[in-house]
């Protein structure tokens, strides 16, 4: 079978070839790819900078926003042919700890968890994959292909319940957020606070394209400029960027008791401001919280699954800007000025 495979830490070396096909060690149900999102993370793989290839392996199949069709269940009475199925992408690691041992592996203490498509595990940029029921979570049908949004809203999800539990520390009625970064990350964390009543304002660079609409349509409110400009002290801000210099604004432009959630992974760069203690003194001043927050649990994934079946299927589609054949894949991943997701489509939903 055709699949898209990648040697993690070797640049360009990403290519489309036949692979033998899915070990049935990998999961009882067998199932046909759909699609798969392209994510910052993938780039990174791609570019040489993160990845890790299963043990005794060199390559890696790339791909961990998937979607696929059963095409056999295998015993598992849970799961029918034709059943659309989305696969958690982390695995608890083998120890494992406390946090594995109860199945919050998003929340792994020894980094040995492993990941489909990133580290160690095959993902699904192939024509079939396998699963375990366990792993396997089904959709909604009614989202067909944009089931494949899922596994980042799962993201969010994740970022959410952070952010709600640790407002539980006090007396704590959030009416604010503000989301820095109008990519995928950054709307669908916007769709999540406005599901959740809240005023949502979206920060992002561009003045134009699909990104200021996509925000207004949610009946949020669009900035551009810098976290400063948007003229209030948000009580949340959830920072999608990874941008040193955003983090920085968000962190002193955060309202008391205010807490600000990190998802954007980012690297390098230079900031301007105030010195770290004196940033550090305005959050203790303050009370704010400073969370990072990374990956999803069952929990999440459920969570998400419920928040993509709520909302309005034509503005989920607008996030799909763009789907390419596998054989496209070096487009698919260069970035152009209205892409918000990428996918990578092997067949219609
Ligand atoms: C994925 C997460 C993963 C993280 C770190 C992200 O792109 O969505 O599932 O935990 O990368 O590898």
């Amino acid at each position: 079978m055709r699949a898209i495979t990648v040697e993690p830490h070797h640049p360009h070396t990403a290519r489309l070839e036949d692979i033998p096909e899915p070990d049935v060690r990998d999961g009882s149900i067998l199932v046909e790819a759909v699609a798969v999102g392209i994510c910052g993370t993938d780039v990174e793989i791609v570019d040489g900078k993160y990845g890790w290839a299963p043990p005794g392996e060199t390559r890696l199949v790339l791909g961990h926003e998937s979607l696929g069709c059963v095409v056999d269940p295998g015993p598992s009475a849970a799961f029918r042919k034709g059943d659309l199925v989305v696969s958690i992408v982390r695995r608890p690691d083998p120890v494992p700890c406390p946090n594995c041992a109860v199945g919050e592996w998003d929340m792994c203490g020894n980094g040995r968890y492993t990941e489909r498509g990133i580290k160690e595990i095959n993902g699904f940029m192939s024509e079939r994959w396998r699963i375990e029921p366990e792993y396997a979570m089904k959709i909604d049908p009614s989202l067909g292909l944009l089931g494949v949004l899922l596994e980042p809203t799962t993201v969010v999800t994740k970022a959410w319940e952070q952010v709600f539990a640790i407002g539980q520390r006090a007396f704590w009625e959030p009416r604010t957020v503000l989301v820095t970064g109008a990519g995928p990350i950054g709307l669908l964390a916007a769709l999540v606070g406005r599901q959740r009543g809240l005023e949502v304002h979206v920060l992002d660079r561009v003045e134009s394209g699909p990104k200021p609409d996509l925000v207004r349509a949610l009946g949020a409110t669009y900035h551009t400029g810098t976290v400063a400009d948007v003229g209030f002290e948000p009580d949340v801000i959830v920072e999608c960027t990874g941008v040193g210099q955003v983090i920085q604004d968000a962190v002193t432009g955060i309202g008391a008791g205010g807490i600000v959630c990190l998802t954007g992974v980012g690297a390098g760069g230079s900031t301007v401001g105030p010195a770290v203690a004196d940033v550090a003194a305005a959050a203790v001043l303050k009370n704010n919280a400073i969370v990072g927050s990374v990956n999803a649990n069952k929990r999440h994934w459920y969570k998400a699954g419920q928040a993509l079946a709520h909302a309005d299927r034509s503005w989920l589609a607008r996030l799909v800007t763009r789907r390419e054949p596998p054989e496209n894949l070096m487009r698919a991943l260069q970035r152009q000025p209205e892409d918000i997701k990428v996918v990578i489509q092997f067949r219609e939903a």
